[in-house]
């Protein structure tokens, strides 16, 4: 272990998810139990580019391992290399590398823990390798995509909100004999959808990984029309999209990491399903409400786990490396994998043979 006199940060960065508080106490308490100061960059990397660094001490992280969110707030706006300003010119990007290797110095800031996502912990991977900055990435995202590792934490909150979300509307479905569609999350990866949907018993989960023919699902609800079921349960992942045609995007955010939202796949595929088939048909977007609110017992096990380990690292002096899960054991892979792409649902993966086997369909 490294001399008592040093001083680390931690930073959250990109959308929420439930478990960055669990990650910060258990970091901070390490830090903080071997002797070390510890401070929290406020709304991400905009804290380290505007010096906006908080002590964290014992106090500070009293009562937060069951609180969903982040103490230390999060943008998925400010990247320190493309630093989007709004001038008399409009947006602009600004290089502000140097203001957080200045803050760093200011501090005395011996290395930084990264709590984020793809885009967060690409930032983290920049600074070490352009910079030299000392960093241990953590990954998070209820999308499960990250490279690098088996489990993200805030996936299994998520999960468990979806198919709490595909219980409910089960009820609906059968009173009314309706076609429920549930639009869930996941960016481009159809973690989330494949897990719930198998959970909740869908008919059909639609995925980012294998794009859908609409006829396959309509086949599927007709079957279960004539084999006398009048409901059927649809997942749709935000990243689904039919075979040859466009992802379904909501909105574009300029000043972000990746800069496209998506949404829409739902109401698409409900849309159709009642035109196809005269069977009423609704959509419901899941949205926010999978990201917010308390982790489970698993994501604050993981999320704990993830947050010590990578103090641990940080005391041993083992820097530019990510957290990851791989056979239960939270291990150390290099930092620059993380950002390099997205992790999606293998073609091979166990869980789509086993829907298969149940006879959910695909959509193909
Ligand atoms: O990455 C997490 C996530 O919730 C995705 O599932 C979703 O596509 C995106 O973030 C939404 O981002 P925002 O919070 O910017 O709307």
């Amino acid at each position: 272990m490294m001399d008592n006199k040093c001083t680390f940060a931690i930073l959250t960065g990109g959308g929420d998810a439930p478990g960055l508080n669990a990650v910060i106490r258990g970091a901070a308490k390490t830090f903080l139990n071997n002797g070390c100061k510890v401070y929290g960059s406020i709304n991400g990397f905009n804290g380290l580019v505007n010096g906006k660094l908080e002590p964290l001490d014992y106090k500070r992280i009293s009562g937060i391992l069951p609180r969903g969110g982040t103490i230390l707030g999060t943008t998925n706006r400010d990247n320190p290399f493309r630093f989007a300003v709004h001038n008399e010119k409009g947006l602009v990007f600004e290089d502000r590398r140097q203001m957080v290797l200045d803050n760093l110095k200011k501090h005395n800031i011996e290395a930084l823990v990264v709590i984020g996502g793809d885009g967060s912990l690409a930032i983290g991977a920049q600074l070490a390798r352009e910079c030299g900055v000392n960093v241990v990435g953590c990954p998070k995202t209820i999308d499960n995509d990250i490279l690098g590792t088996e489990r993200t934490f805030g996936f299994d909150t998520a999960m468990s909100a979806a198919t709490d979300a595909i219980d409910r509307l089960h009820t609906t479905a059968e009173s009314h004999h309706r076609v429920m569609v549930l639009e869930v999350m996941g960016r481009y990866a159809g973690w989330i959808a494949l897990h719930s949907g198998i959970a909740g018993g869908a008919d059909v989960i639609l995925l980012p990984e294998i794009p859908y023919q609409i006829d396959k699902v309509i086949e599927k609800i007709e079957a279960r029309k004539a084999a006398g079921k009048s409901f059927s349960i649809v997942v749709v992942a935000e990243g689904a999209k039919p075979v040859g045609g466009e992802l379904s995007v909501a909105r574009v955010v300029k000043e972000s990491f990746d800069t496209i939202r998506l949404g829409g796949a739902g109401e698409k595929v409900a849309k159709a399903i009642e035109e196809m088939t005269g069977i009423e048909s609704r959509n419901t977007t899941l949205g926010y409400l999978q990201r917010g609110g308390t982790p489970t017992a698993f994501d604050r096990v993981l999320a704990t786990r993830y947050g010590v380990v990578a103090a641990e690292s940080c005391l041993k002096g083992e820097y530019n490396v990510m957290m990851s899960l791989q056979d239960d054991q939270i291990k150390a892979v290099d930092l620059q994998i993380a950002g390099s792409g997205s992790r999606n649902v293998p073609l091979d993966f166990e869980l789509i043979r086993v829907g298969r086997e149940l006879g959910i369909s695909f959509g193909d």
